[in-house]
């Protein structure tokens, strides 16, 4: 399947997705590693050896084929593959290298983020996204990564929720560098699609014509009486915007969990209904949702790059992915062009802030030995791809 010179892959994408920080451990040449210990973090507790997939990665690539799914979302770490400016480690790109290979043998389609959430402690110490130079700095890394990978990515995602690094990182104060500031959170927006733009060029100068797009997260939204300016204003700045840029990808990913409620004050903490683990509202309508809301604003095809719960409770797992399902079928049935569905997560992993409570894995890990172990949802997910009437 041809869309503008690159290639999609034939079959629609039934994955899960996973990112490097959360899933490798060792990330200690990263902001987050130092924000873990910093005074007055918001982290839970440290990510330490996390699933330990930086060893273990063919074990979760068997567990990806033994549940029969076609696709595989990681991401490469920055601070891995350039550990101080200019500097290039050849080691970790074999282990990328090697990482896709072990993809390519086993009929994975490896979905390939270049960044999530974590930057390299040198760009964290030149200001970020706030750097005058950090396009330039990630469209260099991009095309590193291209260079040495290019052959092997199946479908590329520059940036992992931009939005949410702004949101969190710059206005709620929660992510590194945990600061609260309208102005530079919008100002940080806009770095971040420059950041896309660069990425994306210097991919496409490089091996490969995989597709290329950026990841965002989407949520429906409510508004209480006296919260309309609000939903208004925060969509636009979080969603729309982005969603204006990016008409020349080849793909927009899709990520959504909840619906958010906003009343005068701001948002609802604890809305009305049922909630997750991470206080969530219990909402897979917003995979319906967010899938038309984005194919009324977008021309190009749309992934679905993650979806999911953080649950103890598999069963409710499952309700949420059965229901989530359905939204992706009839959005399918009415010819939105949707190429693939990811959930989050392959295994429980480390939840940024929250540590290794919430529960988003459709395989446990044991915090001990690392042993991974299928929940009834990894099975139940598994079928439920089989017999899903559209996309094949
Ligand atoms: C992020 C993941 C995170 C997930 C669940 C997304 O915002 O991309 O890294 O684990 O949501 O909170």
């Amino acid at each position: 399947m041809t869309q503008r010179g690159v290639h999609f892959p034939e079959r629609f994408s039934w994955g899960t997705s996973t990112s490097g920080y959360q899933t490798e451990g060792g990330g200690s040449n990263t902001d987050w590693w130092r924000y873990e210990r910093a005074e007055g973090t918001h982290c839970a507790e440290v990510s330490g050896d996390a699933c330990d997939s930086w060893n273990r990665y063919e074990q979760d690539l068997d567990l990806i084929v033994g549940l029969g799914l076609n696709s595989y979302r990681l991401s490469v770490e920055w601070a891995r593959i350039e550990p101080q400016r200019g500097e290039f480690d050849s080691n970790a790109l074999a282990h990328y290298q090697e990482m896709l290979e072990a993809c390519h043998a086993r009929d994975i389609v490896a979905v390939v983020t270049l960044h999530h959430f974590t930057l390299p402690l040198w760009v964290a110490d030149l200001g970020g996204f706030e750097c005058p130079e950090i396009a330039t700095l990630m469209g260099i890394y991009a095309r590193v990564v291209g260079d040495a990978l290019g052959d092997l990515i199946g479908i590329a995602c520059t940036v992992n929720e931009p939005n949410i690094v702004a949101l969190m990182g710059y206005l709620m104060g929660l992510f590194p560098p945990a600061q609260s500031d309208w102005k530079r959170f919008s100002k940080v927006n806009v770095a971040l699609r420059a950041c896309h733009v660069a990425m994306r060029d210097a991919l496409r100068s490089t091996p490969g014509e995989y597709p290329i797009g950026i990841t965002l997260s989407m949520h429906e939204y409510e508004a209480l009486p006296g919260g309309e300016e609000l939903v208004e204003s925060i969509r636009n700045e979080t969603e729309d915007e982005y969603l204006r840029a990016v008409g020349d990808d080849d793909f927009v990913g899709v990520q959504c969990y909840t619906k958010l409620v906003f009343g005068p004050d701001g948002l609802v903490a604890h809305p009305e209904g049922e909630l997750t683990e991470m206080g969530y509202l219990f909402w897979p309508q917003s995979v319906e949702f967010t899938i038309r809301r984005t194919a009324s604003m977008v021309d190009i095809p749309i992934i679905m790059t993650e979806n999911g719960i953080g649950t103890d409770d598999d069963e409710q797992r499952i309700r949420y992915l059965s229901q989530a399902l359905d939204g992706l079928s009839n959005v399918i049935a009415d010819g939105i062009d949707v190429r693939g569905y990811f959930q989050w997560s392959l295994l429980d992993n480390f939840e940024w802030t929250f540590g290794y409570r919430p529960k988003f894995g459709i395989v446990a890990v044991d915090r001990t030995t690392f042993e991974r172990t299928p929940k009834p949802s990894a099975h139940w997910y598994a079928e439920a791809t089989r017999t899903f009437t559209t996309p094949r």
